[in-house]
């Protein structure tokens, strides 16, 4: 039997001072990534198994009922036994399900950190002991570039989940198009969340049982450790709305009163109401995600979507415009 190799690319030094130089903006704002320390990634896991958060289970949904002619799609590009790279792994259920579909030679998972992909990757190595198996601790959140030779020329590059959505339309952009240079003349497998209403939206982002509040206040908790800051977590509330024109729900923590927040080598006083931004979550319509891949490189993208059309699967060639 094989067994998991692991790459730790990124090194955290350099988050600290990301994190510092967001609070200290004039509009104080984090990137989405400081939710997922461990406590966030359990409240994120919880989150997708909550009965108003629809992404995750309506993209497993369009993949379990159209998983052989995706497969097919996938094969036309890559052709048999490709090699898989699964963006933001996590905890590779998602991969673990395209691996039965499409038999890898070789399945690269790629998130922030290696030891925390380690625990995942062991039991798929059981079930499948002849599988390459490799994990990579990268924020590709800055770059997506991966030691050479480990995608080969014709990869799936497979983003799920969605988490396109938490990047800007330019970094976006910018983020398929290494993908594609990832790719090589293989495809891009992608999640995209669609617009709708906004009752649907705002519900998926603020739900009853208080899930994703715990979620988003847990950033403060996370930069308490990461910057031995003093946050406070009673004084901030959490506040999710959708803002039509910009197709993106927005989360903020808003202070419930002034406060002086102190850390390592710095400080700042928050008025009553002002807010820190965590996170974008665009929500795009399928025409103009097609257009966004093109615009990135990508051959002509088919797409498989659930019966409401909340969500999509895109598939793309690598081989697009150059
Ligand atoms: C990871 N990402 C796609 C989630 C989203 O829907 O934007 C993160 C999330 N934030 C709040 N709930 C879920």
């Amino acid at each position: 039997m094989n067994s998991p190799r692991l790459l730790q690319l990124h090194h955290d030094a350099d988050d600290a001072a990301e994190a510092a130089a967001g609070l200290l903006r004039p509009h104080a704002a984090l990137a989405p990534k400081f939710f997922y320390d461990a406590q966030g990634s359990a409240l994120f896991d919880a989150i997708t198994r909550l009965d108003e958060y629809y992404p995750t289970r309506t993209e497993a949904a369009i993949l379990a009922e159209h998983g052989t002619a995706i497969a097919d799609a996938v094969r036309g590009h890559t052709g048999p036994a490709p090699v898989i790279v699964d963006l933001g792994a996590g905890n590779c259920a998602k991969g673990a399900a395209l691996c039965a579909l499409l038999a890898p030679q070789r399945y690269v998972a790629v998130d922030i950190c290696a030891e925390h992909l380690a625990g995942a990757l062991a039991p798929l190595q059981r079930e499948h002991p002849a599988l390459e198996l490799v994990g990579v601790g990268l924020d590709f959140s800055r770059r997506l570039e991966l030691p050479a030779g480990l995608a080969g020329t014709r990869a799936l590059v497979f983003y799920a989940g969605s988490s396109i959505g938490n990047f800007d339309p330019v970094a976006a952009l910018e983020l398929l198009r290494q993908a594609r240079a990832l790719a090589g003349s293989g495809a891009l497998l992608i999640g995209v969340d669609l617009v709708k209403a906004s009752d649907v939206l705002e519900a998926a982002y603020d739900d009853a049982l208080g899930v994703t509040a715990a979620f988003n206040l847990n950033v403060l908790r996370h930069l308490n450790t990461l910057l031995g800051a003093d946050f406070d977590l009673r004084q901030w509330r959490h506040v999710a709305h959708y803002e039509r024109a910009a197709s993106r729900i927005e989360m903020h923590l808003e202070a419930r009163a002034a406060c002086l927040v102190r850390w390592r080598g710095g400080q700042r006083a928050f008025a009553a109401g002002e807010r820190i931004h965590t996170e974008n979550s665009y929500k795009w319509t399928r025409d103009a995600f097609a257009a966004l891949l093109r615009e990135a490189g990508f051959g002509e993208p088919r797409h498989w979507s659930d019966a409401r059309g909340w969500f999509a699967l895109f598939v793309a060639g690598g081989r697009g415009r150059a």
